[in-house]
């Protein structure tokens, strides 16, 4: 009866010991993983392939960075204002969706050293009786841009807070693809979107849409990590100079900027 008891102590010991190593090996492969949280409407940065996988600047970027220092890159795809609270509650590592660096932001997030810079553009649809020379020439059209972005932001300081523009002409967009589509449609739906200036110049390609005016916002786009993350917020800085300094980044550019 002694010895049975021992043995059933011992095999229930081993089969502890057995389980915490199990557990530690998990553990060990989570640190390894990094979730990229995106918002997959902005080409060239971060957009749809025809088979649903999301592709782009952005993507390719973060994937080489994070990858050449050994992690795991799984990317998440969720809407663009959903990203500083999923960054704050630990459902993903990194913001990677052109999001600009700004002193709001920086309250919330940290960011990364800058990747690429980008200025606002103002998106018509080609062939619609919309005459937009100057900004004061938008108070005569529905605007449209995406929620949270500093297209946004721009509309909402600029256009309506200073009473150029009626808030019931300010037309609010989850996605910037639905912005473009409801612009293609006609000015029924929106007449006007104001929206970064790389991206515009991807939309213009599909022929259907057009750039009638830049506005100069000095904006500088950011990978985002957890505030107080300094660790991984510096892996990534250090990565994107290594890789900004290398025939990688001249080939990214290529692939996604080169217009032919
Ligand atoms: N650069 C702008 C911002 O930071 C727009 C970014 C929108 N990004 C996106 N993936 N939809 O607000």
């Amino acid at each position: 009866m002694k010895n049975e008891h021992k043995i059933f102590s011992i095999g229930l010991v081993l089969a502890m010991v057995i389980g915490a190593v199990a557990l530690s090996g998990c553990t060990q492969e989570k640190t390894n993983k990094i979730i990229v949280g995106t918002s997959s409407d902005f080409a060239p940065f971060e957009y749809k392939a025809a088979n649903q996988t999301i592709i782009g600047f952005d993507i390719d970027l973060i994937k080489k960075v994070l990858t050449d220092q050994g992690y795991i890159v799984e990317v998440q795809d969720i809407g663009f204002d959903s990203l500083i609270p999923a960054l704050q509650t630990g459902k993903i590592d990194v913001i990677a969706a052109a999001m600009s660096i700004t002193d709001a932001r920086k309250l919330e997030v940290d960011f990364s050293a800058p990747y690429y810079d980008a200025n606002q553009a103002v998106l018509v649809k080609v062939g619609a009786n919309v005459t937009v020379k100057t900004i004061e020439d938008l108070k005569n059209y529905s605007v449209g841009a995406q929620t949270g972005t500093t297209g946004w932001s721009w509309v909402n300081d600029t256009l309506v807070a200073t009473g150029k523009l009626s808030n019931d002409k300010f037309r609010s967009y989850d996605l910037y693809t639905d912005a473009v589509a409801d612009l293609i449609i006609g000015p029924s739906r929106v007449g006007a979107i104001v929206i970064d200036s790389p991206v515009a110049k991807a939309f213009e390609k599909n022929g259907e849409v057009k750039i009638v005016l830049n506005i100069t916002t000095n904006e500088s786009y950011g990978f985002a990590v957890k505030k107080g993350n300094t660790e991984l917020a510096t892996k990534i800085s250090t990565g994107l100079t290594a890789v900004m300094g290398s025939t990688y980044w001249e080939e990214l550019i290529e692939k996604y900027f080169t217009t032919t």
